[in-house]
């Protein structure tokens, strides 16, 4: 059977990897989770005191930065260099230099031609900010995922808490506020839904519920081709 591209796209918190996860399982297509690669950069930033506001400093130390993604059922493992980075870049000092990382042209560049590398061959579910807007606007299916700022909080403080994460409801709140704000605004690929998105908004499903929507919408599509 033909396969499409499903891109994801949506604010922090909103359920997008979950959901990503879920459907790749389902269609047996490849997950790709985009912000981790930003995630990878970041970490790598922070180990080797690189001033993450320098654009420079930042796309040289990608250009010597291996990022590899290797799927799995959990999701992505993520490795540096050869080094197994999975849990360490969800650490909170990754989520707050992450935005300022993201924001240079220079490093996007790079990390958006490397994702469009990986989506070559159709058949993968990416999840990300710019999806359907830069990374693959020619998408068979483009899905814009929102969910209200408090329910995102309670879902990423659960997911923490799960993990055995250090966590604190209010900071995450803001925390995710900062960070709609940074995404939204910056003047490289801010985050927007593209005009052929569907859009989602998750507050009061289950993530199987949007999983199912999702994968409704991509029957339709691979019918159609
Ligand atoms: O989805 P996440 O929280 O792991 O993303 C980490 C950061 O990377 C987030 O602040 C936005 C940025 N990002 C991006 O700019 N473009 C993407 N395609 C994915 C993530």
């Amino acid at each position: 059977m033909d396969k499409i591209n499903i891109a994801i796209d949506g604010p922090a918190g909103a359920g997008k990897s979950t959901v990503a996860k879920m459907v790749a399982a389902r269609l047996s297509y490849v997950y790709i989770d985009t912000g981790a690669m930003y995630r990878a950069l970041a970490w790598r930033a922070l180990q080797s005191h690189t001033d993450i506001l320098d654009e420079a400093s930042l796309t040289s130390l990608l250009q010597e930065t291996e990022i590899e993604m290797v799927p799995g059922v959990n999701g992505n493992k993520v490795y540096v260099n050869n080094r197994e980075v999975t849990e360490d870049i969800r650490s909170s000092e990754v989520t707050a230099s992450v935005s300022a990382v993201s924001a240079h042209a220079g490093v996007r560049q790079k990390m958006v031609t490397t994702q469009q590398q990986l989506a070559s061959r159709k058949g993968a579910v990416l999840d990300g900010r710019d999806i359907g807007t830069v990374v693959l606007p020619d998408a068979e299916l483009k899905i814009f995922l929102t969910a209200s700022v408090e329910e995102r909080a309670r879902r990423r403080h659960l997911e923490n808490v799960e993990k055995g994460r250090e966590s604190e409801l209010q900071r995450i709140l803001e925390d995710i506020e900062q960070r709609d704000l940074k995404d939204s605004t910056r003047k490289e690929s801010p985050l927007k839904k593209a005009h052929d998105a569907v859009e989602i908004d998750s507050t009061n499903l289950s993530s199987e519920e949007v999983a199912a929507k999702i994968c409704g919408l991509a029957t339709e599509r691979i019918q159609g081709l």
